[in-house]
């Protein structure tokens, strides 16, 4: 079985959230299960820069006259030699900034071209006949990034490859002036209600979910969610239409998330060497974000990007009635400026009790999830989420609310849970500041239960997120649509 995964992000080249660790995660927990697979990826800077050896598989302007010169690189990631082709052209992706803004945070403005171009690639790579001696079964698309790829291929003359999207975020869908249909190569009669059309925009996620053989997300109540109207996006409409081709398989987390070997930790620890190594990364973590040093002070963790999405406002909202006892608060983000600027004066409305640090800091995000005692995620909407699980992973149990993938995963603190050994963290239902304070205040009592606590906490750590069961699900599907086995 070869698959080819198109994506716009891979851990540890280039990672604006989930999409990236996933990336990574999935082809190689693919790769165990046996499946050939391939990566593609744009080469930005911190792309090409972690390259190594690279060769050139070929040139590629034959694919349009409106892009300037490109080559396909292959190379190995380094540590775990998973293989990546590379879309080398410099005009599109040689830039300052981040995969998809611009340094000071705006959209490039030709994104449409930058995303088209990979999804051109992409999908040129699974014609048949195939241009180069690998060629795909199937070809796994990701986000609105890769979602032109299954249209590209549905309308060119002749065979090709069958597709799979997998949704990992709804709000972002890739909309764009239709100018671009016929900039980027489609026919202007796939611009309707039932083709690439969304409210008079051309949407690369829309075409993805039109075109692709199956849709996936990355939790099973995050596929059930989004064919309703208030997580649907304007796109409930069409899955619905589409569910016997939708489902929900839920991420997994890989070993590079573990607690016993994280080079990023000034301890180690595991479920049997607990309290000292959790009272160690307490420590240090209290000292890097300036916070008062006291080992028994709860110390919640906050590390997400800053959208309406992570309902960051629920918890500045929330923060006089929280910070009104005993607790601590480190937070790691960046995103929206309102939100950062927020942050920065609830630091300095609280010091020594809130340390805002803003930036994108991969090793300070291990140390805040290790050396806390709770991690925040209080989502409005997540289709999985996979701080959560790295939370509970380092005996740090999350509270979150209940939506999408954080309902999968964490099991909320009854007694009867706790007791059970299901428990694993504390969930809040409505997407208000009072059911966040709440849920906080439960966990606060049973953090005062030194036995219930420690209970909860492994229940935690031992919980299977492994890629394992998820590369089963999606080599099942590939089995389906290609007929290979
Ligand atoms: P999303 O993909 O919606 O951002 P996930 O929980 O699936 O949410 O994944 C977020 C990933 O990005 C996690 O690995 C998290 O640790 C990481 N992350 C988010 N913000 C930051 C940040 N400011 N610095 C470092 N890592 C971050
Ligand atoms: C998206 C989602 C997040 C998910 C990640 C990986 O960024 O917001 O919930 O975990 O993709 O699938």
């Amino acid at each position: 079985m070869k698959v080819l995964f198109v994506t716009s992000e891979i851990h540890p080249l280039v990672k604006t959230g989930g999409l990236g660790d996933v990336s990574h995660a999935l082809p190689l927990a693919l790769r165990q299960a046996g499946v050939d697979v391939r990566v593609l990826v744009p080469g930005y800077p911190s792309v090409m820069a972690r390259l190594g050896k690279a060769t050139a598989l070929c040139t590629l302007e034959a694919l349009s006259p409106i892009w300037s010169p490109a080559r396909l690189l292959e190379a190995q990631l380094e540590d775990t030699g998973l293989p990546l082709w590379v879309v080398d052209c410099p005009s599109l992706y040689d830039r300052p900034g981040g995969p998809y803004q611009t340094p000071d945070g705006r959209d490039w403005e030709d994104n449409a071209l930058r995303f088209g171009f990979l999804c051109h690639v992409g999908a040129w790579l699974s014609n048949t006949p195939a241009p180069l001696s690998w060629s795909p079964d199937v070809v796994h698309c990701n986000d609105w990034q890769a979602g032109l790829v299954p249209a590209l291929l549905r309308h060119r003359q002749g065979p090709f490859v069958p597709s799979v999207i997998t949704i990992h975020n709804l709000a972002f869908q890739g909309n764009f002036d239709p100018l671009w249909v016929t900039r980027l190569g489609l026919p202007m009669d796939s611009f309707h209600l039932q083709g690439l059309e969304f409210y008079g925009r051309l949407s690369f996620l829309k075409a993805g979910i039109n075109y692709a053989d199956r849709i996936t997300t990355v939790s099973p109540r995050y596929a059930r969610e989004i064919q309703t109207p208030e997580l649907g996006c304007g796109l409930d409409g069409l899955l619905r239409h589409r569910s016997a081709d939708l489902v929900g398989i839920l991420n997994g987390i890989d070993d590079s998330w573990n607690p016993a070997h994280d080079p990023a930790l000034p301890a180690a620890f595991d479920d049997r060497r607990l309290a000292a190594g959790k009272r160690r990364n307490k420590a240090v973590l209290q000292g890097e974000c300036g916070l008062a040093k006291d080992p028994d002070v709860p110390l919640l963790g906050l590390v997400s990007r800053l959208t309406y999405q992570k309902g960051i406002d629920l918890l500045l909202e929330a923060l006089p009635v929280l910070m009104a006892q005993p607790l601590q608060l480190a937070v790691l983000g960046s995103g929206e400026a309102v939100m950062e600027s927020r942050l920065r004066e609830a630091a300095s409305a609280y010091p020594g009790r809130v340390g805002v640090t803003l930036d994108f800091d991969e090793p300070l995000s291990h140390r805040i999830i290790a050396g806390s005692d709770l991690f925040l995620m209080p989502s409005r909407f997540e289709p999985c989420g996979l701080a959560q699980m790295y939370a509970m992973r380092y005996g740090t149990p999350p509270v979150v609310r209940e939506t999408g993938g954080l309902a999968d995963t964490v099991v909320d603190c009854t007694d009867d849970a706790l007791r059970e050994r299901k428990a694993t963290g504390f969930t809040f239902h409505n997407a208000t500041p009072d059911d966040l304070a709440a849920a906080v205040q439960r966990a606060l009592a049973t953090y005062g239960n030194r036995t219930g606590w420690r209970l909860l906490q492994k229940t935690g750590m031992r919980r299977d997120f492994s890629w394992k069961r998820a590369a089963a699900d999606y080599v099942g599907i590939y089995r389906a649509l290609s007929g290979t086995t």
